[in-house]
């Protein structure tokens, strides 16, 4: 069973609009929303693909209910603890030309009481069978080793942990070490304390620093440059597949979600890291964090190389 854990999950409201005067009154047009969130748009990814999570997190108020509700119409599982407040509306413009302005809420407060009601849940569901996908950022009241703390816990009962995260979130969880990672190139070089871009060979000596710390793999992804897998028998560079770009926002969740699928249906690794290539390549096409249809990710899948580094 896979379980996502999104702690500050978000209704994202994406509208169109002309032009964006500050100051003055501005109409929207083609108003569209979705859940989101790192985990739910893991879960989302999942169920495109066939697969099947419960999501868990923290939701509050009318727009938790709201996010209830569109999950189980899309045939994910929630099952998230309710916290006081409401949880938040993300505001996404999109003015002629695709440029993006974003308006983000803080999210509600959440307790130590409903901490530790998070972790009880999720310990009382880890077994050597469970995979949690911890993903994205935390909102106000989750201290910054809220990760380390969770990896802990459900590691104990057997499970395997999958982390998307960045910052002092990624940096603190890392020393409970999760099972599988997957960093942006950006994000895994701001953990090793390295200025701007990584080059490959950076990036090729990082990640596999982070397998020497006991990570079993670890992903980083490039962008248009393609990705990197690392484990302790070997090193793969697959190149990004040339597909029509519209939006490449949430096209790591998306790997996250195939790499995660993959693994939890015994599939063998190379074919897990085609499929996360694939997923993540197809994601790319569609609007916003939509994921891709299974059928586009199966056509994708043919067209991966997976080159393996000495
Ligand atoms: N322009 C692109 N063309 C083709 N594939 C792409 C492109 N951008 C991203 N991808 C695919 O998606 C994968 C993940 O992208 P990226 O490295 O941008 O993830 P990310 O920064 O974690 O994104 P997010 O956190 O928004 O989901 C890449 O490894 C690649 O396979
Ligand atoms: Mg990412």
């Amino acid at each position: 069973m896979i379980i996502t854990v999104t702690i500050n999950p978000a209704i994202d409201k994406t509208a169109e609009i002309g032009a964006i005067h500050p100051r003055a009154l501005n109409r929207l047009t083609k108003v569209e929303k979705d859940v989101g969130g790192k985990g739910i748009n893991v879960s989302k990814a999942i169920a495109a693909l066939g697969g099947s999570s419960v999501a868990c997190g923290f939701l509050a108020g009318s727009t938790g209910r709201l996010i209830e509700e569109l999950l189980r119409e899309k045939g994910i599982t929630p099952d998230f603890i309710r916290v006081s407040g409401e949880t938040r509306t993300n505001l996404k413009l999109v003015e002629p030309g695709g440029y993006l302005t974003e308006i983000n809420e803080q999210g509600p407060t959440v307790t130590e009481g409903e901490l530790e009601a998070l972790r009880n849940k999720l310990v009382s569901c880890a077994s050597p069978e469970t995979v949690f996908v911890l993903a994205g950022s935390r909102c106000p009241g989750v201290p910054e080793d809220i990760y380390r703390q969770l990896i802990l816990a459900v590691k104990e009962k057997g499970s395997r942990v999958f982390l998307d995260a960045d910052g002092p979130l990624f940096a603190k969880a890392l020393e409970a070490c999760p099972d599988v990672v997957k960093p942006n190139s950006f994000e895994l070089a701001q953990y090793f304390g390295l200025e701007g871009e990584p080059s490959r060979e950076e990036i090729v000596a990082l990640g596999r620093r982070l397998v020497e710390k006991g990570v079993k793999l670890v992903c980083v992804s490039m962008g248009g440059e393609g990705a990197c897998f690392f484990t302790e028998e070997g090193a793969w560079y697959a190149p990004s597949l040339p597909v029509e770009v519209r939006s490449t926002v949430g096209a790591g969740d998306t790997m996250a979600a195939a790499l995660c699928y993959g693994l939890d249906q015994g599939m063998a690794l190379e074919d897990c890291l085609r499929l996360a290539l694939a997923a993540s390549a197809g994601a790319v096409t569609t609007a916003g964090t939509k994921p891709p249809s299974r059928m586009l990710v199966d056509t994708l899948m043919e067209q991966v190389t997976l080159l393996p580094m000495a």
